[in-house]
């Protein structure tokens, strides 16, 4: 299954989140996972790098990818029907190189923030997936909630954003958030990512029934 984790917003948490999830489906449920980079900064391949030369075994891989790469990559991880490959989107959508991406996911997780310069992007992005690829379920993550700010227009938000999708629960701001890398969450951040990932997985990606 192909999951896209996207936001036409820099600075969404698109990396950090796909960092997170890879952890945590690798780590708690055991899932085999595989990680595409295609982030132009290419900021996951290079923690992955660096991670590799300081643990024994990698619990997942990750492939710096471009968009060229992608058509032959898919075929490939379509065999693998088990497997999850998580898709770290560039903040940018202005290639067409894009499209068999968009077309491949069966789902997308769009991280994106309360704040009055993230719901035109967000928005783009979700008109732009729709487009291409109607049947991909997708996600909205709120990213960086601030605990103490009351967010005018959260309402209004959830509101148009329920029509391309589901908000599910948010995620706080946290300082730790920005010492995760690949194979590691802080434990302090785990907490606070667990149930938004438990109801994810409990309605989108579990094998059994039980799971
Ligand atoms: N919940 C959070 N709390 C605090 N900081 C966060 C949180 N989520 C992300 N960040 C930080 O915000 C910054 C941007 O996050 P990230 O690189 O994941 O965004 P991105 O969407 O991948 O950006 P780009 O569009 O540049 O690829 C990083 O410094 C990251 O550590
Ligand atoms: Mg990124």
């Amino acid at each position: 299954m192909i999951i896209i984790i996207g936001n036409q917003k820099g600075g969404a948490g698109k990396s950090t989140l796909t960092l997170l999830l890879a952890n945590y489906l690798t780590m708690v449920k055991k899932r085999k996972v595989t990680v595409i980079d295609m982030d132009y900064q290419q900021s996951i391949s290079q923690k992955y790098e660096k991670a590799k030369v300081l643990e024994n075994e990698e619990p997942y891989e990750v492939v710096a990818a471009g968009l060229d790469d992608f058509p032959g990559m898919a075929e490939l991880v379509k065999a693998e029907k088990e497997s999850l490959v998580l898709i770290d989107l560039p903040g940018k959508l202005d290639d067409d190189g894009l499209l068999p991406v968009f077309r491949s996911a069966e789902l997308a997780i769009c991280p994106f923030a309360y704040d009055e310069f993230s719901f035109e992007s967000t928005v783009l992005f979700s008109v732009v997936l729709k487009k291409v690829s109607p049947d991909c379920r997708l996600l909205f993550v709120p990213n960086r909630v601030k605990a103490n700010v009351r967010y005018e227009t959260r309402s209004d938000v959830d509101e148009q954003l329920a029509k391309f999708g589901t908000v599910v629960d948010s995620i706080p701001d946290r300082i730790d958030f920005q010492r995760t890398s690949t194979f590691q969450t802080p434990l302090s951040v785990f907490p606070a990512v667990r149930p938004v990932f438990d109801a994810i997985y409990k309605q989108y990606l579990k094998l059994k029934p039980n799971e």
